[in-house]
């Protein structure tokens, strides 16, 4: 149960990239790597701030949150057809396929293209797309979660919700992203307590850059069903003991968490300690073409840093699995494959 990637490191990188696992903090507009934005760029004559690919990719340094958001909402600008969508989400699931995912909840921030002149229809029917290729090319089970954008108003994200109403059966929840500092939860109450009334899914960003208070308010305000990040909740005793008893799930995200400087390295990461605690922590990538890793990539640096082991890795696909929005029928299914890989590895006492 304890063999780390030092010692029989093949053993469980081998477990880290077989076992079933969800990714359920993925902002999908985060997957376009450079490469695909150039070529979208090309395809819809638009011109991008920069000579080429390396250049693009020499601006990836950020200080924090904010320093990412301006480059990656100006990333966002080159999408603008059906078919871009589709590739952008495309590429995405052929990576996750790559890294064992066998389950993937989407985000994707529709006001930032709405604002742009690109409907609705356009954005959800791309990404729809994608997620039924995946299902059928791949054995991807998938759904969208559309987020709000925290830094524009409640009224904003009221007319967004009215314009994705004949998309309703498009999408299963809803998300609060974008800049958190200054924008805490219970600006958002009224629309969240209408989407709920939909019957929509919630998750919440809250405790990346913000203090643990916005958990707490996600959580009361919100109704969120699982927090994004949520790492910040290591500074609240109080808080964690509530999480530890709920099991709410924290969908954290070592690698962006090191990039937007929340954590100076990877060594510094709470996430042995927060596993340690008994929190319900699953690990994602969050914006992968901008933070250096897909999913597997997050589960080996993080591994490497903290010496984590065989059990760990069976603890976080399975928080994973049980904290998806999916089926339970698909759910049960994945569970017992996990258990399956896994006590061939670990034989049971
Ligand atoms: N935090 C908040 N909003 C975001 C992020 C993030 O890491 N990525 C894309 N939108
Ligand atoms: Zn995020």
């Amino acid at each position: 149960m304890t063999s780390s990637l030092s010692d029989s490191g093949n053993t469980l990188e081998h477990l880290l990239r077989t076992m079933p696992k969800a990714e359920l903090h993925i902002h999908i507009e985060g997957s376009l790597e450079p490469e695909l934005m150039f070529a979208l760029a090309e395809r819809n004559h638009i011109q991008l701030g920069y000579p080429d690919v390396d250049s693009l990719r020499a601006a990836y340094a950020f200080t924090d949150l904010q320093s990412f958001l301006d480059i990656y909402y100006a990333g966002a600008s080159v999408l603008c057809t059906r078919q871009d969508f589709e590739d952008m989400a495309w590429a995405y699931f052929k990576r996750a396929k790559a890294d064992g995912i066998v389950r993937a909840e989407l985000f994707f921030d529709p006001q930032t293209h709405i604002a742009r002149g690109i409907p609705m229809a356009v954005v959800v029917a791309g990404l729809k797309a994608a997620c039924s290729r995946a299902r059928q090319e791949l054995g991807i089970s998938s759904d969208l979660i559309l987020c709000f954008l925290r830094h524009l108003s409640e009224e904003e994200a009221f007319a967004t919700l009215e314009q994705a109403l004949p998309f309703r059966d498009d999408f299963i929840g809803v998300g609060l992203d974008s800049s958190e500092k200054g924008h805490p939860p219970e600006k958002f109450a009224r629309v969240f307590a209408r989407c709920r009334e939909l019957g929509l899914r919630i998750v919440a960003h809250a405790g990346e850059e913000g203090p643990p208070e916005y958990i707490e308010s996600a959580l009361n305000l919100l109704g969120a069903e699982r927090i994004d990040h949520g790492v910040q909740a290591i500074q609240a005793p109080g808080l964690m003991q509530r999480l530890v008893n709920q099991q709410v799930p924290l969908t954290v995200c070592p690698l962006s968490n090191i990039k937007l400087c929340v954590f100076k390295t990877l060594a510094d990461h709470p996430i042995a300690r927060m596993l340690e605690a008994g929190l319900c922590v699953t690990l994602n990538s969050d914006d992968p073409a901008y933070f250096g890793g897909y999913l597997l990539e997050n589960y080996l640096q993080t591994f490497k840093a903290h010496d984590l082991g065989m059990g760990h890795a069976y603890t976080l696909a399975r928080n994973s699995l049980v904290a998806s929005f999916a089926p339970a029928t698909e759910k049960q299914r994945w569970l017992h494959d996990l258990d399956s890989l896994f006590f061939a590895y670990v034989p049971r006492q």
